[in-house]
């Protein structure tokens, strides 16, 4: 059972299900997580040997004004969930992000490693790693994950696809630095989790690699110009955090030590940059285009 099934990675989970695997796949219309009594029934009904939570409240700068619609979606509901999983005997994969953390070293972050948010929408997300946790007595996966993109959905890429293709350029920040995650990839390390039952705790899964924004953003731009996906001629131009304030405090670095993982789920890394040609590539193929929204 899929949860949050309309988003970005849930519609990659749904497109990267191994054909042995019977998906039910709900979107928000069809599982609002908040209604736990609507939960309840919904996993009561299926028992599904798996759940993985895709669903998020995930409008970081909202968030901030918004707190306790965040915490409800990320926290309450996750709590609501755990336990429909434990009376049902269902697994639970939960998705996490690396805004849990601080971001103010320039290591990678490690499972080990303090959760220290910086926004609302980060304690949010870490009150539903701790409930999903204890929810389930500690038999629960969370995977953490960071900047994701898809071709499904509101992300950075598509933002910059259509900034570059309105404007001559872009100004993008410098000093924010993770590890941009094709949510494809995402979907393919949980579907490997889901493999392994004896899998539980907190994993970091992201694509190898860091980058600023904006190397992320002269990336996109590269790439995508060569498939034609924009004016070859956009000028992108660093810029620092200070020129481009908004609501939320983000982490100046939160890359995801994610060796322990790929070592757990037998995985070779893949850098973010061939993943970004991937996707990128995936949107330049004609029959892709209306499934792009
Ligand atoms: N996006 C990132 O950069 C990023 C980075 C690291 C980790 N993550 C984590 O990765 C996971 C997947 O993120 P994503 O990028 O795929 O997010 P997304 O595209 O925003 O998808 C989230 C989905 O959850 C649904 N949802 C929201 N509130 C809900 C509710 N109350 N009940 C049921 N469904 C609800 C949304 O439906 P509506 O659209 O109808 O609201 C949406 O379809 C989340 O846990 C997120 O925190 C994301």
């Amino acid at each position: 059972m899929i949860t949050g099934a309309g988003g970005q990675l849930g519609r990659e989970l749904q497109r990267r299900a191994p054909t042995a695997v019977e998906v039910h796949a709900l979107a928000r219309h069809e599982l609002e997580l908040t209604d736990l009594a609507a939960v309840e029934r919904a996993v009561g009904e299926l028992r599904p040997e798996l759940i993985v939570n895709a669903a998020a409240y995930t409008a970081v700068d909202l968030a901030e004004e918004e707190r306790e619609r965040a915490f409800a979606v990320n926290a309450e509901a996750v709590r609501g969930l755990a336990a429909a999983a434990v009376a049902a005997a269902s697994r639970l994969i939960h998705v996490s992000t690396d805004f849990v953390f601080a971001g103010d070293r320039s290591r990678a972050y490690g499972v080990e490693d303090e959760a220290e948010p910086l926004s609302v929408y980060g304690l949010s997300k870490r009150r539903g790693e701790v409930l999903a946790l204890e929810g389930t007595r500690g038999e629960a996966l969370v995977i953490r994950s960071s900047w994701l993109y898809s071709r499904y959905g509101r992300n950075f890429v598509k933002t910059m696809l259509r900034l570059m293709r309105e404007r001559g350029s872009v100004d993008v920040v410098t000093d924010q630095v993770g590890s941009p995650t094709w949510a494809s990839s995402l979907a393919g390390a949980i579907w490997r989790a889901a493999e392994r039952p004896e899998l539980r705790g907190v994993l970091h899964y992201a694509d190898a690699g860091v980058a600023s924004w904006y190397d992320f953003a002269v990336a996109i731009h590269e790439e995508a110009a060569l498939l034609g996906l924009v004016p070859g001629e956009v000028v992108v131009r660093p810029v620092g955090s200070e020129d481009f304030p908004t609501a939320a405090t983000r982490p100046a670095f939160s890359v995801l030590d994610c060796r322990a993982s790929r070592r757990a789920l037998d995985l070779d890394p893949v850098h973010w940059r061939s993943a970004l040609r991937a996707m990128l590539t995936e949107l330049s193929e004609p029959h892709d285009v209306g499934d792009a929204g």
